[in-house]
């Protein structure tokens, strides 16, 4: 079905709230019985969307997820509920009272930002999205405060909104797209019609973004949500809170944000008694220097981004754990020690090493010998393979 209004009608209501828990693994028995009293589109159709909902409460959480209308692609790429609520306070932080959110997908955007308190004009060329956005609107009981078109972006006037929000499309017929010139619309115009909002503007971009490719006069923000980076954020106009080409990493649920110091990289030094992982956020927004001098440690690596150090410093931007092994990487070796320790669950984790870390698992641990836990590193110390055995602080 490519129509949203049949499951909108009094008849598709009450088959959505029949089907709301159905288990995929009765799908069919239940369908059977169904279109005996309803036409059999409109049994699949609500099938489908009961299916979709399940996906989409990961995003939204069960109680809005449960009311939502969603294509599949739309669930796949909309933004998750605690980033866009982050997102949205930003913006009601710079003042913002309204957005042209272009490239509204189903309104996981749209939907926080109105519930900030923002007007929204939300725009998406695909009918069947659109008309998910709207649907979402009316349930979520926002529809005063979304207006949704269906229309190409890049014909809209965005003249009576103070801000530009963008999140184009970055999967094509072949999966992921990479380059930011192949996203719909391309970063190019994104940027373009960023720069013309009277407030501000953010564009939602891969987090694998190039740090060379973001513009010299947006500042650049790299989210993750329990230790997951999530996406990266291109921000405009917001110098009152930040000058252009800032860095940022935001953690949620926080939010705890750390802004670069512009620190050159930090000095490699031997492996002390604690060794700190930074969150994705803060590698990928290349902030582990600004972590490094906050916990006093080095590198492992000059290329590697492990800090170590011999003290303990509890920091919210990486996870430490203390070490208390360190041996050339050799399999055989690290086998002999989770028996002779008793050892029944190994967590593998790797930077800068080639080694599978389930395969490695399987061949070291078959079996538990025991209850400890021990976390391995596969690393390279100073350019040389190194295991080291550790746990989590506590
Ligand atoms: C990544 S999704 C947006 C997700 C949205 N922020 C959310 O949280 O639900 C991108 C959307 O851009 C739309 N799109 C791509 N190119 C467009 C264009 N030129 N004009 C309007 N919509 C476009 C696609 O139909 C898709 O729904």
């Amino acid at each position: 079905m490519n129509d949203l209004a049949p499951l909108l009608t009094p008849e598709g209501r009450a088959l959505l709230d029949e089907v709301r828990d159905t288990d995929p693994a009765h799908e069919l028995a239940v369908a059977t019985r169904l279109r005996r009293d309803h036409p059999a589109e409109l049994v699949s159709a609500a099938l489908g969307q009961a299916r979709l909902r399940q996906r989409a409460v990961a995003k939204f959480g069960a109680e809005d997820a449960g009311r939502m209308f969603f294509t599949p692609n739309g669930v796949e790429q909309s933004t998750r509920a605690s980033v866009a609520a982050y997102r949205a306070r930003r913006f009601r932080e710079l003042g913002v009272t309204s957005v042209a959110d272009l490239c509204c997908g189903i309104g996981g955007d749209a939907i926080a930002l109105a519930r900030a308190g923002i007007r929204v004009l939300a725009v998406d060329r695909d009918p069947l999205t659109a008309a998910a956005a709207r649907a979402n609107a009316d349930a979520l009981g926002l529809a005063e405060l979304i207006e949704v078109r269906e229309a190409d972006v890049t014909e809209v006037d965005t003249a009576g909104c103070d801000a530009v929000f963008v999140d184009p499309a970055r999967r094509g017929g072949r999966g992921r797209i990479f380059d930011p010139e192949a996203y719909s619309p391309p970063l190019s115009w994104a940027v373009a019609a960023a720069r013309t909002a009277p407030r501000a503007a953010a564009l939602k971009v891969a987090p694998g973004i190039p740090h060379e490719a973001v513009p010299a006069d947006a500042e650049a923000e790299w989210i993750s949500d329990g230790g997951d980076v999530k996406e990266a954020v291109l921000w405009f106009g917001a110098g009152r809170e930040a000058p252009s080409g800032a860095v940022r990493a935001t953690l949620l649920p926080g939010p705890r944000t750390l802004l670069s110091r512009g620190l050159p990289d930090p000095a490699v030094r031997p492996p002390g008694r604690y060794l700190y992982e930074p969150d994705g956020a803060v590698v990928r927004a290349h902030l582990v220097a600004e972590v490094a001098q906050e916990l006093g440690g080095g590198l492992l690596d000059a290329t590697i981004a492990y800090v170590t150090a011999d003290e303990h410093r509890p920091t919210p931007y990486a996870t430490a754990y203390e070490i208390t092994d360190r041996l050339p990487f050799n399999a055989k070796r690290l086998k002999a020690l989770l028996r002779e320790r008793r050892v029944g669950t190994l967590t593998v984790k790797k930077r800068g090493s080639a080694v599978e870390p389930e395969e490695l698992r399987r061949k070291v641990l078959p079996k538990p010998h025991g209850t400890g836990s021990v976390t391995v590193f596969l690393t390279r110390v100073a350019g040389a393979p190194t295991m080291l055995l550790g746990h989590p602080v506590r």
